[in-house]
């Protein structure tokens, strides 16, 4: 048996993308199939759409989603049909050699899991982080699959799903931000101002939100930063160093994906200082810095991939506080739109003009 959707899917390089019929099987042995409620637009869509993530087109774009489980394949046993879940790009497989030494956060086994939605004449479609879920309906691992309150708006729920997680988990896994902390922020998107919050969150006391938007500096505020920089208007580098003393930040963390800004977070920390790049470069993108520097500033250059987050133990944690009164992940919903309206979403994202447009289904 198999289910005909809607789905928003990039046909080639750099084309529009367009709601066409989805064509979703029934879920097999370790898979689920989910009804999905909300997704909301990342960049990384924007990037697979333009050919930044590779070239296996037709992809089934979509993937910081929430929704309901509809249906398990057999051997599932971490959810059941009825369950409210927060789809994630890292199903921990349990087996592989990252997971078998106990950094399962490096886990990517299972990643890809499902290749097996099609369009209506069978071509077999790419779904975005092995998600797929700006689409009525999406076939994914059953393991993608995470579990949460469902007290939560499954809008604001779905971004935990990836940006929003890619940034809090890259201030609090990655950089290891602590009480008292200073940190710098590049790039105030979804991505950054869940750096912002994640900084807050583990008591960072100085935190200096950087981005060329003003509009983007004012959301930053209100996720927690206490400085803001135009880097349009003053010196990256030199700003931050003002305003931690002389020293630079703790912690910089880099969500936009570019040399330029990659080295702006360089030269921005404290001796021994780290940063973090989770924004995602392209390709051809390189990197030039003085090896002398590199070593005489010590400390650590990191990569942060999803935030280096556990979704078992961070997703229902994170709805938790949320619930609580004590993340305002709501302020990251922008709009919410339909399925039509993704490809007008991608111009506001890169006009300035939204945090995060969410697809509700
Ligand atoms: N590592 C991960 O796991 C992960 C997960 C999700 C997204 N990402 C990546 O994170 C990045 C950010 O994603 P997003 O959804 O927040 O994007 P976004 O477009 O919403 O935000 C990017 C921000 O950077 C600002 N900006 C652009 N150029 C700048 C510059 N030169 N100096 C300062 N600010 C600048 C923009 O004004 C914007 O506010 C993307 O590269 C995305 O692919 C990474
Ligand atoms: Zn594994
Ligand atoms: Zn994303």
């Amino acid at each position: 048996m198999t289910v005909s959707v809607s789905g928003v899917v990039a046909a080639a390089k750099g084309a529009p993308v367009q709601v066409v019929e989805v064509i979703v099987p029934d879920p097999g042995p370790g898979e689920a199939l989910v009804r999905v409620q909300a997704c909301g637009v990342c960049h990384t869509d924007l990037h697979y759409k333009m050919g930044g993530i590779g070239n296996d087109y037709p992809y089934l774009l979509g993937h910081e989603a929430a929704g309901i489980v509809e249906a398990v394949g057999d051997n599932v046993t971490e959810v059941q049909p009825g369950d409210f879940v927060i789809l994630n790009w890292r199903a921990v497989c349990g087996q592989c050699r990252a997971c078998s030494r106990g950094r399962p956060w490096y886990c990517f086994a299972t990643h890809n899991a499902t290749q097996k939605m099609t369009l209506a004449d069978g071509t077999p479609l790419s779904p975005a982080l092995g998600i797929g879920a700006f689409a009525e309906k999406t076939l994914v691992a059953a393991g993608q699959c995470t579990k949460v309150n469902p007290a939560i708006d499954p809008a604001t729920a779905g971004l935990l799903g990836c940006g929003v997680m890619a940034g809090i988990g890259a201030a609090i896994n990655t950089g290891g931000v602590s009480r008292g902390d200073s940190v710098a922020v590049i790039g105030c998107g979804g991505v950054g101002d869940g750096a912002i919050l994640g900084a807050r969150l583990a008591g960072a006391k100085t935190i200096i939100a950087v981005d060329i938007d003003d509009r983007k500096l004012a959301w930053a505020r209100e996720f927690g930063a206490t400085h803001v920089v135009n880097s349009r208007a003053v010196d990256v580098v030199e700003s931050i160093r003002l305003l931690t003393d002389g020293f630079g930040a703790d912690v910089v963390i880099e969500a936009i994906g570019r040399p330029e800004t990659y080295q702006q977070a360089f030269f921005a920390r404290d001796l021994a200082g780290v940063v973090v790049l989770v924004g995602v470069p392209t390709p051809e993108m390189r990197l030039d810095l003085p090896l002398l520097e590199v070593f005489g500033r010590g400390g650590a250059l990191k990569s942060s991939w999803y935030g280096d987050c556990l979704p078992s133990r961070d997703f229902p944690m994170l709805v938790d506080l949320h619930l609580d009164g004590r993340l305002p992940l709501e302020k990251f919903v922008s709009e919410k739109i339909a399925l039509g309206d993704v490809e007008a979403a991608f111009a506001k994202m890169e006009h300035g003009e939204v945090l995060r447009s969410v697809v509700l289904l």
